[in-house]
């Protein structure tokens, strides 16, 4: 083999081994968005789950919030642990609030978000 080509070959390998490691980088980020929603990011809430929040805030914190009746649902990430309580107790129960039920708009804000996958992104 000539210099030449042996220069080459190595060039060209070279050239092969950084695509083939950024493809795998920018999966790699792609899996780990997939994966990983942080609950404390507000830019991560999608629509669905940012209208439950709203009504959690106006209906349910003046109760369950941290140090007041259990569960806390005063923030993002508890919202998201507590989705079977909430969809139960608000639409099915319809025992919560505890004074009155929700609306039938808000129940319905609140299925939908369930449905959908009860997820930050929702
Ligand atoms: C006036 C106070 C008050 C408000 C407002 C209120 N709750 Fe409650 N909630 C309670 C109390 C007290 C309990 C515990 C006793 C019980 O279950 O009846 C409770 C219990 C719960 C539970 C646990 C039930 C179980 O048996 O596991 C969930 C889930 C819940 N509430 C969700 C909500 C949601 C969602 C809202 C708003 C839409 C809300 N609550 C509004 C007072 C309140």
């Amino acid at each position: 083999m000539s210099t030449k080509k042996i220069i080459l070959s190595i060039l060209f390998l070279a050239v092969v081994s950084v695509v083939v490691t950024s493809c795998y980088k920018d999966r790699e980020e792609l899996l780990y968005q997939a994966k990983a929603a942080d609950c404390t990011n507000p830019d991560a809430q999608g629509p669905k789950f940012a209208a439950v929040e709203l009504i959690m805030k106006s209906e349910c914190v003046g109760c369950h919030s941290a140090g007041g009746t259990s569960p806390d649902l005063s923030t993002s990430c508890n919202i998201l642990s507590q989705y079977e309580g909430i969809y139960n107790q608000c639409v099915v129960l319809k025992r919560m609030p505890q004074v009155a039920p929700l609306s039938t708009a808000y129940q319905t804000i609140i299925k939908d978000w369930y449905d959908a996958g009860h997820k930050l992104t929702d």
